[in-house]
């Protein structure tokens, strides 16, 4: 039955990709030659983010390959630099100082005979298990999928293979491991995406791969020979998709002694407002087997799934190896687009942007655990301009800012609702083109909302405008709190100090002009308005 199962999970993902999840789009519009040069027209004005990371030239997916060391994080990606929508894949390579100002840095990983350079993740070596350290140097070692384009014309199974490379300069260039692959494939169409982490009490490498709608746990002592310990996943959780790009990773409750893990499956589709989307698991490890919260579990079979981002544009997100912040958190990134539409959002000479990167931290809120996301503090370094308010009294339509004041794309919006009554409270922005992005939350159904319908430049794909996305709120303060993150061309609002998460691209005319606000209950308080201009060029 499982087998019958995965095959036909097989089947889908390649017709999948074939038809139009990755493969060539059929609208040859889309297929564009990239130039060398980033030019400086229009599309580049309007829609490049002002300090969201962007390749320069070329096609963009998931994060791949998070590390901190001596004083930089890398962040590698999924790459097709030679055309803008998927295709061949490389790993790209950027650096930065405080995860927001990213360099970037020449191509990490090329494809080869073996195949494209799927999705994977990077270790310091810092004791030299893997052997890889000449002269003294602390290697680097990557773990990659190896997805094999021959196999897979050929309607193979075994498409897929894990494999390392080391690099002995710190990340910038990588040799790859003559004994590759490291785990060979076990008749699993959908095998991918390692992430290796270093669990000190067990002194052990501990792998996450995504097998099907599975997870499976491996460890190994020197980073090539690895050993399945456990799988995870069969009736819990989410399986509307294929299952893809784990995280494992432990994490301090607040506020108490206890510490917890936590598992990221990214899903693809199968997502609460459709397509790409991160749920997560929380439970313990015994070096070998996750057991998830008992909570957790009755919750998840009363269908409730716990999801990192709600909105429709935070995918693939996974943690940074060998650091931890001050407080013990996990610092994140996602890619921020959805399979639904990816290829063919209207940009000219690159495709997509990832988010924020975001501090990672565990509640314990009424016996259940709660992951939440905040962007990371080095982003208060770049506040400038400043506009702030107490105890607004909002009567009808109000405008809390407009562009004239304060740039609305490079933005940081910070605000209170005290004493929530039973009514919507509706935030929009807009331009003089009729462009609006409305947000908000909905009191009656207990939920937020986020409506890009009418943001401008919709028409290149149906499935990005067809709906209002939604997010169950969790928190039951009567106050609630937002903070909101503003682009050129994407929207990052952290509900309830980072408890809900929603995050949504959308493409304007223009930029947006005015920010404004009402409610149906006419009368409310905004408080501690909070408007920062950003200092980017
Ligand atoms: C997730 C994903 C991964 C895979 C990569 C290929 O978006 O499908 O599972 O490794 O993209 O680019």
């Amino acid at each position: 039955m499982k087998n019958t199962l995965s095959i036909l999970i097989g089947f889908i993902t390649v017709f999948c990709m074939l038809v139009s999840c990755k493969g060539e789009p059929k609208n040859s519009k889309n297929v564009s030659i990239v130039t060398d040069s980033v030019p400086n027209g229009e599309n580049e004005k309007l829609y490049r983010p002002n300090f969201h990371f962007t390749p320069k030239k070329g096609w963009m997916n998931d994060p791949n390959g998070m590390f901190y060391y001596n004083g930089y994080y890398h962040l590698y990606y999924q790459h097709y630099p030679d055309g803008t929508t998927w295709g061949p894949m490389h790993w790209g390579h950027a650096i930065s100082k405080d995860l927001i100002s990213w360099v970037e840095k020449p191509i990490a990983l090329y494809p080869d005979d073996k195949g494209y350079i799927f999705s994977g993740s990077a270790v310091v070596d810092v004791d030299n298990t893997s052997g890889f350290s000449e002269k003294s140097k602390t290697p680097v070692v990557a773990m990659f999928t190896y997805h094999d384009m021959k196999k897979e014309k050929a309607d193979k199974i075994d498409v897929e293979t894990q494999a390392i490379a080391y690099s002995l300069d710190e990340g910038l260039t990588y040799e790859k491991y003559e004994g590759n692959p490291v785990v060979k494939n076990p008749d699993i169409r959908d095998f991918r995406d390692p992430k290796v982490n270093w669990d000190e009490e067990r002194k052990q490498w501990t792998m996450v791969l995504a097998a099907g709608q599975e997870i499976m746990f491996y460890a190994s002592q020197d980073l090539k020979e690895w050993e399945l310990i456990s799988t995870f996943g069969e009736g819990i959780g989410n399986h509307g998709g294929v299952w893809e790009c784990p995280d494992f990773f432990q994490l301090p409750v607040k506020d108490s002694e206890e510490t917890k893990w936590v598992l990221l499956v990214s899903i693809n589709p199968g997502g609460p407002n459709g397509g790409s989307a991160t749920q997560y698991f929380v439970g313990d490890f015994d070096g070998k087997v996750f057991t998830i919260d008992q909570n957790f579990k009755e919750q998840q079979a009363d269908d409730h799934t716990f999801w990192v981002d709600h909105g429709r544009d935070n995918y693939a997100g996974v943690t940074w190896s060998n650091v931890t912040t001050a407080n013990g958190g996990k610092l994140f990134i996602g890619w921020m687009s959805n399979w639904l539409y990816a290829n063919n959002v209207p940009t000219d000479n690159w495709r997509s942007a990832m988010t924020i990167a975001r501090e990672l931290s565990l509640i314990k809120s009424n016996g259940t655990y709660r992951l939440i996301s905040n962007p990371v503090n080095e982003l208060k370094g770049y506040r400038g301009k400043k506009v702030a308010d107490k105890n607004i009294a909002i009567e009808g339509e109000t405008i809390l800012v407009t562009s004239k004041t304060v740039n609305l794309t490079k933005t940081e919006i910070n605000f209170e609702i005290p004493d929530l009554a039973d009514g919507t409270y509706t935030f929009v922005l807009s331009n003089d083109k009729g462009d609006e992005l409305s947000f908000g939350y909905e009191a009656t159904e207990n939920s937020f909302f986020v409506d890009r319908n009418k943001t401008g430049e919709n028409g290149f794909s149906e499935k990005f405008s067809d709906r209002i996305s939604k997010a169950v709120r969790t928190a039951n303060s009567d106050t609630l709190t937002g903070k909101i993150i503003l682009d050129k061309t994407s929207i990052e609002i952290f509900f309830d100090e980072g408890e809900t998460v929603m995050t949504e691209i959308f493409f304007p005319k223009v930029p947006f002009q005015t920010l404004s606000t009402w409610s149906d209950i006419k009368n409310f308080t905004l408080d501690k308005l909070e408007i920062h201009e950003f200092n980017f060029n």
